[in-house]
């Protein structure tokens, strides 16, 4: 009897883990185990014996339990003192620097009209990049032979060998999403819809890919007058001050009247600032919505009739944050987007908003 509980116990003592402990406690007191075994010895010995000898075992095999438990306990504190030493971390250790992208000039001055445009009362509009020649020439009063479809630089999609249905183009401006809109929404209507554009283009002052936000506001009386007023509000609070702008007569086939728009500036050692000086610099196109695209798109121009203009977001993203080349806006070089990048929770820039 002795020699069993020593034989356990020191088992138990040396077992490396739990599975080990396992192991040890079926080869002890499981149904199978050799104190088992030995109580079933009782049922042949005498009843004296009985006396002594059950007892005896009951207290052996509460005793290898309670080792097995006790050391059950051990091995799981050495099992957390261990991990808790391998995960020990260095709190006072210096932090690892980890840098942090910024926000693109493009997307920052998107954010920052799309704001001034909400406070006018403008939602935003989508559109594709791919379209079709219907939305992206046709509908907007420029047919087939129009020199403006040839001045665009437009990029055609290919099509099938076969396929004799006029090619989709990737869209030139971003006129397209007025007839989209239009057919989604009706009359009255006022959006604006920013977005990308890409013309067979590439120089100091031209990219490939480049940035629009179309204008478009329908309603029963809207005039020129509401025209000049809203693109007069949005420079004055784009550039933070009171800009003088120029109303020039020009021409687009899906505007009559139509008016390119200059805004004042002073050019110094190369440099241009808006708001100031005696020179002009043009920044968008404008017009009255020529009543045939009304048509196109589903709304009465006996009805209705409203404004539309179109403004390069790089041009005045340049302007305003005196960005000088564009073509850099699009090469990905990460100093130059630290450099002229905004941090991530940087408010669109209002300068204090509308002056109203
Ligand atoms: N779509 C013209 C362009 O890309 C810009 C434009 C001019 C848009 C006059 C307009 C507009 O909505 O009324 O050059």
């Amino acid at each position: 009897m002795d020699d069993l509980k020593s034989k356990y116990l020191g088992l138990i003592g040396n077992a490396a883990d739990e599975a080990a402990l396992e192991d040890i406690r079926l080869q002890a007191v499981g149904k199978k185990g050799e104190v088992a075994l030995k109580m079933r010895e009782l049922g042949k010995m005498t009843p004296e014996e009985r006396q002594v000898m059950g007892p005896a075992l009951n207290a052996l095999k509460d005793e290898i339990n309670s080792a097995l438990t006790a050391k059950k306990v051990a091995l799981e504190d050495a099992a957390l003192d261990e991990r808790l030493r391998g995960e020990w971390l260095d709190v006072t250790l210096p932090a690892r620097h980890r840098r942090q992208g910024t926000i693109h000039p493009i997307s920052q001055v998107s954010e920052e009209l799309s704001a001034i445009f909400a406070d006018m009362g403008f939602a935003v509009a989508e559109g594709p990049q791919i379209d079709s020649d219907w939305y992206s020439f046709d509908a907007l009063n420029i047919p087939g032979h129009h020199p403006a479809r040839a001045e665009m630089d437009t990029f055609y999609m290919h099509r099938a060998e076969g396929d004799d249905r006029p090619p989709h183009v990737l869209r030139p401006h971003t006129s397209p999403v007025q007839i989209r809109a239009m057919e989604k929404i009706g009359a009255p209507i006022r959006v604006i819809a920013p977005g990308r554009v890409y013309r067979a283009d590439y120089d100091q002052t031209h990219t490939p890919m480049f940035h629009q936000v179309e204008g478009l506001a329908i309603d029963k009386d809207i005039s020129m007058a509401n025209l000049k007023w809203v693109l007069e509000e949005f420079l004055s609070a784009f550039f933070g001050k009171r800009v003088k702008t120029r109303f020039r007569a020009s021409h687009f086939p899906f505007t009559e009247p139509s008016a390119e728009v200059d805004v004042q500036c002073r050019w110094e050692n190369g440099s241009v600032t808006v708001g100031e000086g005696d020179d002009w610099l043009e920044v968008l196109g404008s017009g009255m919505v020529h009543p045939k695209v009304l048509q196109n798109a589903g709304i009465d121009p006996q009805e209705w009739q409203g404004f539309a203009f179109g403004i390069g977001i790089d041009r005045i993203a340049m302007l305003k944050y005196g960005i000088p080349d564009l073509r850099a806006f699009f090469d990905a070089d990460l100093r130059w987007l630290r450099h002229y990048g905004f941090a991530s929770l940087d408010q669109p820039n209002l300068h204090g908003g509308l002056n109203r």
